[in-house]
């Protein structure tokens, strides 16, 4: 897989050589419009969201105990390569209360039968990284709505190819990328659309999780999956949960747009002193390990070398001239953090703690933060709307705090209600493409690297995210608490 977006190389594979056209100084090439675009895309109601579960792993059990308790909502359909996964859910569903779903299990590509499934109306996918392009493109073809984990698609080529199944099928296709729904990331939101900030000019954001115990370990992600991508590639492979919610409060991709990209990686001096210090447990691990998938050996990846390295940082410059900062670092022990900073004129917000400062009138040449009573205030007028309705119920149904929670019921209130959805095709990829780009980069020691307009220019139009919420009374008494949520 080549992540390089030459113009002769997107050519050909794109196959649209006679209809491309040349933009921007630095050369992103976007192919003519075949279709409308669908950035404001809203389909008929479903009355019911029929939803099929493709990855039952660490992570697709939550979503579907989350899915279970939306009103009008049911998992219809379960997928997964072991029958003892489906198996589970399935008991998990019968003991609290509902229907068991069809299961698909087996072959690499059983999961087909999943999304051709009548039952079926949104699909839901949880797979390693390797799976979401073919998983996203055939639900597309199939007709279906589909919500894919992060990051969704690695290279440009393949996000013309989502952006262009999605405009064809007129059919939603989300990210979901649940940072965006969390406490701190809303009221941040509320408050930008409140101009509390002012002018918007800068953000930071982040992905820094000690994830040494999860990568180097027997029952943890599927055929070493992730290890395996860390050992292939460079750049920040999993930018999305730092840069979502700061792209939303910017109105990224709604009236400013991402122009240019630059990126450097440190090398992994953390990845090879945790091999060394580890090395009885690693090399009974690469004793057992004889898998061949995701393209190399368990024992090549358990030993080594990582393109990754530790930390990644990238700048993003947008076309209003706003600059993000985005990193990326899973082998440091460093505590958990995804910085969540934005800065505007009037003052900024930052998290991990959180921190506010405000310059309410232009002279406050020596600003402090917000003390505890003014941040009392802040988080009484300005917590977001969906939180203040529908926060302890999605605390209690659990998922990183409640925000997995809220992100599911937007998407399936928005699919009940023929409504929009809160991140369109365009920003999913966009999100997530920046695993390719910051590799691109990264690889030419920060060489700038365009960042393709996915919109054509539809940025221009496409509606911003306001504060949407849900119309939904929530009984607490029928949350149920939330089980395992790993990473
Ligand atoms: N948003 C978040 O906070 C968050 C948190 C954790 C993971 N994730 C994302 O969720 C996805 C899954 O991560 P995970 O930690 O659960 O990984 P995992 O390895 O634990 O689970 C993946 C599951 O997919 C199954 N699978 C693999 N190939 C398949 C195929 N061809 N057909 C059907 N099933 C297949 C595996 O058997 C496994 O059960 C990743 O994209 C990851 O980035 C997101």
């Amino acid at each position: 897989m080549s992540f390089f977006s030459t113009r002769r190389g997107f050519l050909k594979a794109s196959g649209m050589a006679g209809a491309a056209t040349m933009v921007g100084s630095l050369g992103a090439v976007v192919p003519a419009r075949k279709y409308e675009h669908v950035g404001n895309l809203a389909c008929a109601p479903l009355e019911t969201v029929k939803v099929g579960v493709i990855g039952l792993g660490m992570r697709g059990p939550g979503a579907v105990s989350r899915i279970s308790a939306i009103p009008g909502a049911r998992v219809t359909a379960l997928a997964d390569l072991y029958k003892a996964r489906v198996d589970a859910q399935n008991a998990w569903l019968t003991r609290n209360g509902f229907a068991a779903a069809t299961a698909y299990y087996g072959a690499e590509d059983t999961w087909k039968k999943l999304v051709e499934d009548p039952e079926v109306n949104l699909v839901y996918v949880a797979t390693p990284w390797q799976w979401h392009v073919p998983m996203v493109m055939y639900a597309m073809e199939c007709g279906k709505h589909v919500a894919c984990e992060v990051p969704m698609v690695f290279t440009v080529d393949d996000c013309w190819k989502i952006v262009e199944k999605a405009e064809e099928k007129r059919v939603h296709c989300m990210l979901l990328e649940n940072c965006c729904y969390g406490y701190n990331e809303m009221l941040a939101l509320n408050m930008v659309r409140n101009n509390v900030l002012g002018t918007l000019v800068h953000g930071e954001g982040a992905y820094i999780h000690d994830l040494r115990g999860w990568l180097f370990a027997e029952n943890s992600y599927e055929g070493y999956w992730r290890l395996k991508w860390n050992a292939q590639h460079t750049g920040n492979p999993y930018a999305t949960h730092g840069l979502g919610p700061i792209c939303q409060y910017m109105s990224v991709g709604r009236g400013d747009q991402m122009r240019v990209l630059t990126a450097m990686n440190s090398g992994g001096f953390g990845f090879e002193e945790y091999v060394r210090h580890n090395k009885a447990k690693i090399d009974t691990l690469a004793a057992k390990s004889n898998g061949t998938k995701y393209g190399m050996s368990d024992k090549d990846a358990l030993r080594g070398p990582w393109q990754q390295g530790d930390m990644s940082t990238a700048i993003i410059k947008t076309e209003q001239g706003r600059t993000i900062m985005v990193q990326h670092d899973t082998t440091s022990p460093r505590p958990y953090t995804r910085i969540n900073l934005i800065s505007g004129t009037r003052g900024m917000l930052k998290d991990y703690p959180l921190q506010i400062a405000l310059d309410q009138h232009y002279d406050a040449p020596h600003l402090g933060w917000a003390n505890q009573k003014q941040m009392e205030e802040i988080h009484a007028k300005y917590q977001h709307p969906l939180w203040r309705q529908a926060g302890l119920f999605a605390q209690k149904m659990g998922g990183h705090g409640g925000m997995d929670f809220l992100m599911d019921l937007r998407l399936c209130y928005c699919l009940q209600n023929g409504l929009p959805l809160d991140i369109n095709v365009y920003e999913s990829c966009q999100w997530s493409v920046i695993a390719g780009l910051t590799e691109e980069s990264s690889k030419k020691d920060g060489s700038p690297v365009a960042v393709p307009d996915f919109t054509r220019g539809a940025w221009k139009d496409i509606v911003p995210l306001g504060i949407e919420t849900v119309n939904i009374n929530f009984d607490l008494n029928k949350a149920k608490t939330g089980r395992q949520m790993n990473v």
